[in-house]
């Protein structure tokens, strides 16, 4: 479904993506980890073309995007958890999902009569804008939005944001989805809504999912497989049980473990840098 064939990507002297050379298959759940600054965001950023690759190629259903920009490949199936810069702050909550439904099915050449074929379809608009909403509803309902469907995304604390973010990919329905941390911020009761989206999904055994987290329970219980970037670097590729147990990951990881106990080892080689989503997040992987 997805490949990414030596992708890399310098800043300066520093290679953040280092030749990663990975498939995704249809199906499957492959999480992403690594220490902080591993570039695990940052090939998640060229994947979707939120970055231009420097060298290396991203192909989707065997079709090269790599010269395709963002909005491209998210119509071709590449389906990446907004951010707030791309919501629309004073929309409410609901007419934000409702946009995302109408854009999958205006992308899928569904969605009214073009007004230059014949006029408007006033009945079919009608049809179309209720059936949206409706979606838009149920979409909010499954995370826990509803009682808030009609407050401006502005005003919504973080955490109720980034459910809303997965309301949109969610209302996207994209072939291959990517998670980045997508629980990060959120309260304890928030947590088990998304990653009980994230089991639905997967359960449908027909998308691709990817996704990164940094806590390693979440990671070995959704997992069919686990990657581990370090460094940039794609350094383990496996079988959860196996990977989680490589002494690659045990090294760098007992390290993180460490510092959580208050011992003053940092994952080895990983860079002191506070993440965008480090908000509310306790430091695992
Ligand atoms: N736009 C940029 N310009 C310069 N350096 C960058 C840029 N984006 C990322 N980097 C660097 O690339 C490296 C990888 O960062 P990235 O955000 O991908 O790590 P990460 O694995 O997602 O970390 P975290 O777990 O903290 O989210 C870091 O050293 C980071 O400082
Ligand atoms: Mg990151």
């Amino acid at each position: 479904m997805l490949e990414t064939v030596d992708l890399t990507i310098r800043f300066g002297g520093h290679v953040a993506v280092d030749h990663v050379s990975c498939r995704f298959e249809a199906g499957t759940l492959t999480s992403i980890v690594g220490p902080n600054g591993a570039g695990k965001t940052t090939y998640f950023n060229l994947v979707s073309g939120q970055l231009p690759a420097g060298e290396g190629r991203v192909r989707l259903a065997g079709e090269d995007i790599t010269a395709l920009p963002a909005p491209l490949r998210t119509r071709r199936g590449l389906g990446r958890a907004f951010q707030l810069t791309q919501l629309f702050p004073n929309l409410s909550a609901e007419e934000n999902v409702r946009l995302a439904v109408q854009a999958r099915e205006q992308g899928r050449g569904r969605g009214g009569v073009p007004a230059w074929l014949g006029g408007i379809d006033l009945w079919r608009v009608w049809l179309d804008h209720r059936a949206w909403t409706d979606e838009a509803r149920a979409m909010l309902e499954q995370v826990r939005l509803a009682d808030k469907a009609a407050l401006p995304v502005a005003a919504l604390p973080h955490g109720d944001q980034r459910k809303l973010e997965v309301a949109l990919l969610m209302a996207l329905d994209p072939k291959v989805y990517m998670f980045d941390e997508p629980t990060a911020g959120m309260s304890v009761d928030e947590v088990p809504v998304v990653l009980d989206l994230i089991r639905a999904l997967k359960s449908r055994k027909d998308r691709c999912i990817l996704l990164v987290e940094h806590k390693m329970d979440v990671v070995s219980e959704l997992s069919d497989r686990i990657v581990v970037l370090h460094n940039g670097r794609l350094v383990a590729d496996g079988e959860p049980r196996a990977v989680i147990a490589s002494p690659i990951v045990q090294q760098a990881y007992l390290g993180a473990v460490g510092a959580e106990a208050g011992a003053p080892a940092e994952p080895v080689g990983a860079p002191s840098r506070p993440s965008p989503a480090e908000r509310g997040r306790s430091r695992h992987v």
